[in-house]
């Protein structure tokens, strides 16, 4: 793995924040390894956290790609910020993802990482609905998770995978690697 070099300066200040839920490196690689996939890309995270992801994301991304990176903790995306905010490439939205969602209009992305709640166990119709044909979502946490909440989450990650399974024009494919992770392409049907 050839990580961004700026990822050890997110982890160290992630650390001191006590913020835990940062992308596994191997995840991080599939962003990158799929971003490259989509010049002149449009990508949309959600659920930017301290910018572990994005890191690996615009690490991937090419000059004239986009990135859109929704979160609503403006602590920990303070820090994704100070080491990512100077990358034209990118804008770091400080919103409810949810309320975001609801009103993003004319706006369609090849590459959606959803590493929220939001646009992945509730509003997910809306998240997919902004892909473009060829486009992908992409979730991480689809295994057992140290941090998963207790009450019944192995329900909501199995009714994700059904909901995407059965998803007309949707393709896609159930990684047990990483943190679990489930991949899925938009096609025209
Ligand atoms: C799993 S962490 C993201 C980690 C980050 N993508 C990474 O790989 O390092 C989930 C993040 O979503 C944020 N979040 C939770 N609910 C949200 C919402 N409704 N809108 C925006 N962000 C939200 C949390 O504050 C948290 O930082």
């Amino acid at each position: 793995m050839k990580p961004p070099v700026i990822l050890e300066h997110i982890q160290l200040e992630s650390e001191a924040l006590g913020f835990q839920m940062v992308s596994d490196p191997l995840t991080g690689s599939l962003l990158k390894t799929l971003a490259a996939s989509k010049p002149g890309g449009t990508f949309l995270e959600l659920g930017t956290g301290t910018g572990v992801s994005a890191a690996w994301l615009l690490d991937g991304m090419d000059e004239d790609s986009q990135l859109i990176s929704i979160e609503n903790d403006a602590t920990v995306a303070s820090v994704a910020k100070k080491y990512l905010g100077h990358d034209k490439r990118v804008k770091f939205q400080i919103e409810d993802a949810a309320f975001w969602l609801n009103q993003v209009m004319n706006q369609k992305f090849d590459l959606i990482f959803a590493d929220a709640w939001v646009g992945k166990y509730s509003y997910l119709e809306q998240a997919l609905g902004l892909l473009k044909p060829g486009g992908l979502y992409v979730v991480d946490d689809m295994l057992p998770q140290p941090n998963w909440p207790s009450v019944d989450h192995v329900s909501k990650v199995n009714e994700l995978v059904s909901i995407l399974e059965n998803t007309e024009d949707l393709v896609m494919t159930k990684i047990n690697w990483s943190s679990g992770i489930v991949i899925a392409t938009k096609v025209k049907r």
